[in-house]
């Protein structure tokens, strides 16, 4: 079975769908490491209901991004890893991560990139005022939201409700990240 990380910050919907998906055999994966940079996030939380093994640390405590990532891809390459996952980890990998896992990192931008880059693409692409939203899968590498793509969905919203919208967005993220990572896992091979 390969063995797949997934990192986040907060609420984990997208950790949830995973780890779902691989339960239910849909992803041929188990989620062997969950990394989150806020000890109190509700991430935490779900991966203790489902069993799986998180890494949450507080960036302060560390002296530098290289020391904290040294710990990840020590812990990484403890759990096997095969497949790293950024879904709602609000930070750029630096250096020591990439040098590591580079080519083997994926993330999900709630956008169609390259339009709307950054932490607030949601709200940007309404307050913008586009007809079209979406969402991206891309490879990681030291930009900003700006590795290769691999997957985009779109849909068509012209209301006026960001929650409706932001509701969307996840309604179209999570299926998504599923078929991709099993794309990308079953291509492996
Ligand atoms: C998602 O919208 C993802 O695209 C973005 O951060 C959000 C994370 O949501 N990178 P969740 O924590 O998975 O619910």
């Amino acid at each position: 079975m390969k063995r797949i990380a997934v990192f986040a910050s907060g609420n984990g919907s997208n950790f949830e769908a995973i780890v779902g998906a691989c339960e239910r055999g849909e992803i041929p994966a188990e989620v062997a490491l969950v990394v989150c940079d806020k000890p109190t996030a509700r991430v935490v939380e779900r991966a203790a209901n489902h069993g799986v093994a998180c890494f949450a640390f507080d960036p302060k405590s560390y002296a530098s991004k290289a020391d904290f990532e040294r710990e990840i891809v020590r812990r990484l390459d403890e759990a096997g890893v095969e497949l790293v996952c950024l879904a709602g980890y609000m930070r750029i990998c630096g250096e020591v991560l990439l040098g590591a896992y580079g080519g083997r990192i994926i993330n999900i931008h709630p956008a169609l990139l390259p339009a709307f880059k950054g932490a607030h693409a949601i709200r940007d692409a309404f307050e913008y005022g586009v007809k079209v939203y979406g969402v991206t899968i891309h490879y990681v590498d030291a930009s900003l939201d700006g590795g290769r793509i691999i997957a985009q969905r779109a849909f068509p919203y012209e209301g006026s409700d960001l929650d409706e919208l932001e509701a969307m967005v996840h309604a179209t993220e999570h299926p998504l990240y599923i078929e991709t990572i099993r794309n990308l896992l079953n291509n492996q091979k």
